[in-house]
């Protein structure tokens, strides 16, 4: 479900705590012409999420230029693990562009060795080697580029089906599209590629059958047969839902990747450094992929993003056949670094699992009061709280928009609703979050549901 928000200024009630700070009628009166420009010069497309006009970034909180501050549940989109604004990101990268070095191709640098150097140092064998690009939708295509290399390496012209999952989003580029189990994301391709087919994902709400049996049988009511099967790759857990698969189903597939000769990605641009509690998100499964992608919170802030896998299989194509212009921008590696410093040093994955434990447990209570909540799926810090009509599975994509529209004007921030039906509420601050701000913002939450409801 798509919206638009409406540019009329209303009052709304004024806030003051020590986290939150509403002084002024939403949007801001003041913030209508920039909010217009954008309108009348970017496409349609663009529009869609809450008319905040965001000044500075601090840790968890955003705040604008007329006085107003949120508690973040966003990250941007996931992005800031290590917290908006850090100043050992802002010293690293401002150091990077005094050096006046800002790019360089895919010629050497000493700060790409030292990225690359350690991202391998924290990723478990056998994923050694990495290949970093700038947008998640990009490390998708290469992870689809690579399984099917090996496919037709190892087996053939037949051995190129990537399997993935229905409702899931893997970027907005023509091969991470047809990877994605979003329909409407995909009407304009009109000619698909025969070769990439979507299943149900074990989310035991909306798939109730969470067996591998599932898996299996999905592939035979699409007519595709194990040795045909190039590739599966899933996000690690489910962006619009925030639900991850059973770990005996990820062990079986792991399993079954290996019998079939078929590599096993997984997407975790949104689950990778920490979100979900542990470094990686597929440690949760105790498995390892043969490939990874990686971007968003891999910097906390500017474009990086990274294909890890196994040597033999990043080594299929010659010299000079996987490059990119901002391959490993000096920047961007420098703001990834640091990034990664704070994550590992800080133990932001602790603390994400700390505070998740907490934010699910006060979610799950919600469910329990509030029927116009049929999922609350997640780990770590990451949340999707499915809003449905109560007594039934359907998604209540208004609900869900009117919550976070209430919440916005209270002081806590998010990104419109996602996932199935446009019904899931997704909650994923920035990984520094304290538990005095993050019971405040739960507690703002729990308002906006009794105020709506
Ligand atoms: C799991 C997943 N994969 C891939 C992408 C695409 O990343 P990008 O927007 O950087 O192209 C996203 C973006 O939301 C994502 O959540």
């Amino acid at each position: 479900m798509s919206r638009d928000y409406s540019l009329v200024p209303r009052p709304v009630a004024r806030v003051k705590t020590k986290y939150r700070q509403i002084a002024t009628d939403f949007p801001v009166p003041e913030s209508l012409a920039v909010l217009r420009t954008l309108q009348e010069i970017e496409p349609i497309a663009m529009r869609g999420q809450p008319p905040v006009i965001w000044d500075h970034a601090d840790g968890f909180q955003v705040y604008d230029r007329w006085g107003n501050c949120w508690i973040d549940w966003s990250s941007g989109v996931l992005i800031t693990n290590a917290g908006h604004g850090r100043e050992a990101i802002i010293d690293a990268v401002t150091r990077q562009a005094r050096s006046g070095l800002l790019t360089n191709y895919c010629f050497p640098s000493e700060i790409r060795a030292r990225l690359v150097a350690r991202l391998a140092s924290l990723l478990p064998a056998p994923l050694e080697k990495v290949f970093l690009l700038t947008t998640g939708s990009e490390t998708v295509e290469c992870a689809i580029k690579l399984c099917r290399t090996q496919g037709l390496r190892t087996a053939g012209r037949e051995k190129n089906v990537i399997v993935s999952y229905e409702k899931a989003f893997h970027g907005r580029t023509l091969g991470s599209q047809q990877a994605g189990g979003i329909p409407s994301l995909k009407d304009w391709i009109v000619n698909f590629d025969p070769g990439f087919v979507q299943i149900p994902f074990p989310d035991g709400f909306r798939t109730e059958d969470v067996s591998f049996a599932g898996f299996e049988r999905a592939l035979k009511e699409h007519g595709v047969e194990a040795r045909q099967v190039a590739g599966v790759i899933l996000e690690t857990y489910q962006g619009g839902s925030g639900a991850f698969a059973p770990v005996e189903y990820m062990q079986a597939l792991r399993a079954w990747c290996d019998a079939n000769g078929a590599l096993l990605v997984c997407d975790e641009v949104q689950a990778g450094f920490g979100r979900t509690g542990t470094m990686f998100g597929f440690e949760h499964y105790v498995i390892v992929p043969d490939l990874a992608t990686f971007g968003k919170g891999i910097s906390s802030s500017l474009p990086l993003a990274a294909v890890v896998g196994r040597a033999d299989i990043m080594d299929l194509h010659p010299p000079g056949s996987m490059t990119s212009t901002h391959t490993g921008n000096p920047v961007c590696c420098a703001a990834a670094l640091a990034s990664i410093d704070l994550v590992v040093r800080e133990n932001l994955a602790g603390n994400a699992a700390c505070m998740g434990a907490i934010l699910h447990g006060e979610l799950r209570r919600l469910k329990a009061r509030f029927p116009q909540i049929g999922s609350v799926d997640g780990k770590g810090l990451v949340a999707g709280v499915a809003c449905v009509k109560p007594g039934t599975k359907e998604p209540d994509g208004e609900l869900a928009w009117n919550v976070i529209e209430r919440c916005i004007e209270k002081g806590v921030l998010l990104f419109s609703p996602v996932g199935f039906g446009g019904g899931t509420i997704k909650i994923c601050p920035p990984l520094v979050i304290n538990e005095e701000a993050l019971r405040e913002s739960i507690g703002v939450l729990e308002e906006a549901l009794s105020e709506l409801v």
